[in-house]
This record gives structure tokens, C-alpha cells and sequence, in this order.
């Protein structure tokens, strides 16, 4: 194997060390200081995926070898990457021709006393086997919700099984039947879900196609989930729509979509710098419809209005992003979901005072756990006896837990989207 990829991959680690942001924005960076050629940053890609679902396995495997003491942090880190890689399966070929080249490209920042070191790589390479590749909190916390069977399918699903790519054409911009005919020209192949309309696999590894029809703002990709909870929702044209914590916008934008652009969206959100983004996406694709407000929605809105319908989509510990974004498992902390849980209710309570009678609202978050969605739902009901909670006409996921059957959740192994949770209410008087 070309040593570029690894050579790249820590590059990328050391700018996450010293800035705090996620390996693949790190990876991105990175990348633009130098021309590397399709195949190693595919290569790079998939050895820091590996790296972050197995890391914590390597490391613990290393730490019986090996003081931590004993190593600076770029030894310790081609070690833990290389070995991630051999525990997850990546085929390195032979590991003394690898680190020969290593060596060789890196020259003098190769790190010296890694030579001592370099016998364990041998070692893992007859020992594979991979114990723990979650926090056991997060293991326990499945189980007790899905039973041990479906948990332990869950977490190895999520590591062996690539997500799917999803998109939704922008008719705002072009006919349907003429983006479908665009991407057919580019080899794109998208295939239509059939479990809601509008929404589509891209099953293809043409890349540069996908990226030319997305440049034009023709596709956009978002999960399923996003356009579930929309097309639940029913948002019609010439209706009025409130949604709270709307950047980066997917929802805005789908929203408009099904209101073919006609009505009136108003996005609220407390980031400016995420409303200016969400202002200039809405622009590119066409969205005519948005007025934007900053606002913090733990505070009671500063509008006065009664809408048509409403969507909350707070921010939340994103337990259910796993798939999308192995390395999330290790920064995610049980403390993290009480901290949501609170938020998000203060911020559906607010929200919720602008739904008009007959208005229909819609919660939805990207975790999975009890304490940010049906906790939440049961404390808002508790206090607002003139909402009841709705089943939406599509059902797709299974029922929310605690017996809240009109809820509705969707896994990554069972609904092959992201982790989510959407409840439906209405304001009944
Ligand atoms: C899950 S994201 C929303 C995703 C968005 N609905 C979409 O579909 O693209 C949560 C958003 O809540 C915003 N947010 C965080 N705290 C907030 C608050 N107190 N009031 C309003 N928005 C907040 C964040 O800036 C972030 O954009």
C-alpha cells in the first residue's frame, strides 16, 4: 500500500489534537495543502472510520504491551492508527514493507523510538479478535432499551455496513423529469425509495457526476429521516410554517419544497453564523420563502404569531448519528443527554405556543435515547392538555417506548437511516 493515506490520516489526527474539530473536517484541511489523487484520499477516508470506531480497542490492546509514558504522541498515534486498521480488517499487505515506506516518505519526522516498538504491529496482526469497540455505557444503555440480542446486531451493523446516500431533487429549480435525465447523463444512478415519495438512493460510485449535479444546486443529500419528518408534517403551499432550530436548514429546504415554494417559512435559530449559511443555501437552491430570525429559543420567541404547523429540531447528544459519524461514540457522555433533555424541552414549550388551533407541530431528534424524546413528549403533554400526540399516515420505524405508539423511532439497522425520533402533535383547543 501507498503510505500517502496514512501519512495524510495523521496529519489529520494532529490538526484534531490541536484544534478540537472532527477527524473528516480535519481531513478536508488538510487535504487542500497538497494534490493527493482520488484513490489515496478514498484510502485516507476509510482508515480514520476504521481508526475511530476501533481506536479505543487498539489503544487498550497497546496499554497492556506498552507504558503510555513510554511514547511521544506521533509514535503512539501511528501505532494506534495502524493497528485500528489491522483490527478493522483494513489489508495493509506486508506491514515491514509498510513501515519501511513509511519511514522512507516521512523521513525526518519519523519518530525514532517507534523503532523498538514496531514487533506489536506483528503481534496484533495473529491476534485480531476485538472486544469493546463502544463505551460500555453506551453498549448498557442499548441493550436496556432493545433487548441485548438487537443490541449487539445494532452496534456491529453500524460498523460493518456503509450508510446509504439519499437525495432529493430540487424541483424549485428544474423539472423533475429533467434532472432525472441529467443525472442518467452523468451516470448517476438514483433510485427512487419506496417508502416515501421524492427521496431517492444514489447508487453510484460515479462521484464526479454527483458532485457536478450538487454544484448546481440540482440534488441535495440529506438522511431519509429529514424528509420523513417532513413528509409527515404536510407542510401544503400558502400555509405558514415556524421551524426552531432550523440550520443549517435541511428541513427548511424540504419544507419548501413540498410548498413548492409558496407560503411563508419562518426559520428561527440562535447561531448567526449558522443562519448566514442557512440564508446562503437557501438562496443557491431557489428557497424563496424563508425569513430568518436569530433567537434563542430557550426564551419565549420574539414573534407573534399563530402558524399552520411547527417544527423543533433542537439540538441534541446525537446518538443516533453513530453511523454517519463513528468517532461521535467517544465524545458522546451520559451527562451530555440530561443536559439536551432540559434544553429541548424549554425549547418545545416555547415553540409550542405558536401552533393555532387545528395547528399540527412535529419533534424530532437525531438520538436515540428515552430521556430527549419520550421523556420530553410525556412532560410536555403533562403540561399542555390541549395537545394530543398524532399517528402520522406514514409509518415507517417502529413505536416510541414508554407506550407512546404514536411516536415514531428509526434505527440504522432496521430503517437504514440515521438513529431519529419524530413525534407528531396537535393543538386540539
Ligand atoms: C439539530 S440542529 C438543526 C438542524 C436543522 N433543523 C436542519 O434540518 O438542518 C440544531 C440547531 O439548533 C440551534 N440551536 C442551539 N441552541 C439553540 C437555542 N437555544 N435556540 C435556537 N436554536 C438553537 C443550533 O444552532 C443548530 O443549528
Amino acid at each position: 500500500m501507498d503510505p500517502e493515506a496514512i501519512i495524510l490520516s495523521i496529519e489529520a489526527l494532529k490538526l484534531c489534537q490541536e484544534t478540537g474539530i472532527s477527524p473528516s473536517s480535519a481531513l478536508y484541511l488538510v487535504s487542500k495543502k497538497k494534490r493527493y489523487t482520488i484513490k489515496e484520499l478514498r484510502m485516507a477516508r476509510k482508515i480514520l472510520h476504521t481508526y475511530s470506531i476501533y481506536r479505543k480497542s487498539a489503544s487498550r490492546y497497546l496499554e497492556n504491551i506498552i507504558s503510555d509514558s513510554m511514547l511521544d504522541w506521533v509514535s503512539k498515534t501511528i501505532l494506534e492508527l495502524i493497528s485500528s486498521c489491522i483490527i478493522g480488517g483494513i489489508d495493509f499487505g506486508d506491514i515491514t514493507i509498510l513501515v519501511s515506506k513509511l519511514r522512507q516518505s516521512m523521513g525526518k519526522n519519523w519518530p525514532e523510538e517507534l523503532e523498538k516498538h514496531l514487533g506489536i504491529l506483528r503481534l496484533i496482526y495473529s491476534r485480531p479478535e476485538v472486544e469493546v469497540n463502544y463505551p460500555i455505557w453506551f453498549t448498557r444503555y442499548l441493550e436496556k432499551i432493545m433487548g441485548k440480542m438487537d443490541a449487539e446486531y445494532y452496534l456491529d451493523f453500524q460498523d460493518r455496513v456503509n450508510p446509504p446516500i439519499y437525495a432529493s431533487l430540487n424541483i424549485l429549480k428544474m423539472d423533475k423529469e429533467k434532472i432525472l435525465k441529467l443525472a442518467e447523463e452523468r451516470n448517476v444512478v438514483l433510485k427512487e425509495d419506496n417508502r416515501i415519495p421524492d427521496i431517492y438512493l444514489v447508487e453510484t460510485s460515479n462521484t464526479k457526476g454527483l458532485k457536478d449535479l450538487m454544484n448546481q444546486g440540482l440534488i441535495t443529500i440529506h438522511d431519509f429521516s429529514s424528509y420523513y419528518a417532513v413528509k409527515i408534517l404536510k407542510p401544503k403551499p400558502n400555509e405558514l410554517v415556524l421551524d426552531v432550530c432550523s440550520a443549517p436548514g435541511t428541513k427548511t429546504w424540504l419544507t419548501a419544497l413540498e410548498m413548492k415554494n409558496k407560503g411563508v417559512i419562518i426559520s428561527i435559530d440562535s447561531s448567526w453564523k449558522r443562519i448566514k449559511s442557512q440564508v446562503k443555501r437557501m438562496n443557491f437552491l431557489n428557497v424563496r420563502i424563508v425569513e430568518v430570525i436569530q433567537a434563542d429559543a430557550t426564551k419565549p420567541l420574539p414573534i407573534r404569531l399563530e402558524v399552520d404547523k411547527v417544527i423543533v429540531d433542537p439540538p441534541c447528544s446525537s446518538t443516533g448519528l453513530i453511523w454517519r459519524e463513528p468517532f461521535y461514540r467517544w465524545v458522546i457522555k451520559p451527562r451530555h443527554i440530561k443536559m439536551f433533555s432540559n434544553f429541548q424541552s424549554k425549547i418545545l414549550q416555547n415553540s409550542s405556543r405558536h401552533v393555532k388551533q387545528g395547528g399540527y407541530l412535529i419533534y424530532s431528534t437525531c438520538s436515540i435515547t428515552i430521556e430527549e424524546n419520550e421523556h420530553v413528549v410525556e412532560d410536555f403533554l403533562r403540561i399542555n392538555p390541549n395537545f394530543e400526540l398524532v399517528e402520522p399516515s406514514l409509518s415507517i420505524g417502529s413505536h416510541g417506548l414508554r407506550g407512546l405508539a404514536e411516536a415514531r423511532r428509526l434505527y440504522p439497522h432496521t430503517d437504514m437511516c440515521n438513529g431519529f425520533f419524530i413525534a407528531l402533535f396537535m393543538r386540539r383547543y
